[in-house]
């Protein structure tokens, strides 16, 4: 949506005149009045994955130095916390590749202000990590699964694990996490047939199924040919299941049309033809310590010098100067559906999903 949309459509309520100093009785708030509570830790832009749609099978990783460590993580995090974060989610790539995730998890949680800890996998090493993630305090999973059918996964992930992905998604259950989604991404004429299949996989276990329209973010050039918008998958929905009714969703920035379907409730998430900008509370931070306010803005923040400083210790000033100025700045946002569409230099797997 168009800057000038946005604002005629009354969903923003733009405080031009306010700088970025007066306003730090709500340091996390725009200049469109969008305040920010929900923050996206990437831990490690490596995954165990290939998915076409987020990156190429050659894709080059950050030196492991450049990653933030524990320490960092935690300062950052929780300065952004008395800046009014609430809620942490940790992604990567792959999160689960890290080997401190049980201690980010336990420290992330002893941080008082953090009302909700999730995670976002493929699920591949979930059993090795579901127990100790559910003892750390983790709160719930999200889980990524495009597809039932071994070959699929194989053509879609480059990689051919399905196996473990479905010993993981056990393996959560048996660790005891609840309320735990499934997030599809669908592309036409490779598992678009599935989407029956996968809103009884996730119903059948009481998760909840979640579909993503495909996002012009990963490698190479964008197939919009491959593109299903939530129009589409909605009639996709009712011809595989029946009726779908619509259902209001009590999150104001909830990113999920919700609805009801025999089995239970769907989550379309329709990033790219109805976009949710106007209500966006999220932020992000790269594994390399890049402060990010949109998942498609071309600008980032880079943290490090502050959080790496040459010399001397933490000024958490300037943290707070760096990240507030970010915010402020927060375009109103994306324009992903239009032709003009710049795709970011970062792909998805660098950001954090
Ligand atoms: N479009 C939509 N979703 C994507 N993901 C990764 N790349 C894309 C993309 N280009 C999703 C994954 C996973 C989450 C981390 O991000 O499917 O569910
Ligand atoms: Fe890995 Fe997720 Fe990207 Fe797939 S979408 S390659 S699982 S980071």
């Amino acid at each position: 949506m168009s800057r000038i949309a946005l604002e005629m459509s009354g969903q923003l309520n733009r405080a031009a005149s306010m700088s970025v100093a007066g306003n730090m009785a709500h340091p996390l708030k725009d200049s469109f009045g969008r305040s920010h509570s929900s923050l996206r830790v990437s831990l490690t832009d490596r995954c165990n994955l290939r998915c076409g749609y987020c990156m190429e099978e050659e894709a080059t990783f950050l030196p492991a130095e450049s990653l933030l460590k524990k320490k960092e993580l935690l300062w950052v995090v929780s300065t952004l916390v008395e800046l009014g974060v609430k809620r942490v989610r940790l992604t990567g790539g792959e999160p689960l590749l890290r080997r401190d995730l049980d201690e980010i998890v336990f420290d992330l949680k002893s941080i008082s202000g953090i009302e909700e800890l999730t995670l976002t996998t493929n699920g591949i090493l979930l059993e090795k990590w579901a127990e100790k993630l559910k003892k750390s305090g983790l709160d719930r999973l999200t889980i990524s699964l495009d597809t039932l059918d071994p070959a699929v996964f194989k053509r879609l992930t480059r990689r051919d694990e399905l196996g473990r992905v479905l010993a993981g998604v056990e393996a959560g259950i048996s660790a005891g996490f609840q309320g735990t989604a499934i997030n599809s991404v669908l592309l036409r004429g490779i598992n678009e047939r599935e989407v029956g299949a996968l809103i009884e996989f996730a119903h059948r276990r009481g998760m909840r199924p979640r579909f993503i329209e495909s996002m012009p973010i990963g490698a190479g050039n964008y197939d919009r040919g491959s593109f299903i918008s939530a129009g589409e998958l909605l009639d996709l929905i009712r011809d595989t299941l029946g009726d779908v009714v619509p259902v209001p969703n009590q999150f104001k920035s909830a990113t999920a049309r919700l609805f009801q379907v025999k089995s239970g409730l769907v989550g379309i998430i329709a990033s790219v033809s109805e976009p949710f900008c106007g209500s966006c509370d999220r932020l992000r931070l790269t594994a390399d310590g890049k402060f990010k306010s949109c998942l498609f803005s071309m600008g980032e923040t880079d943290l490090l010098p502050i959080i790496r400083p040459e010399k001397g210790s933490w000024d958490r000033e300037r943290l707070v100067q760096a990240v507030t100025q970010a915010v402020w700045h927060k375009a109103a946002g994306h324009e992903m559906h239009a032709e003009h569409f710049i795709k970011p230099a970062r792909t998805m797997h660098s950001i954090g999903g």
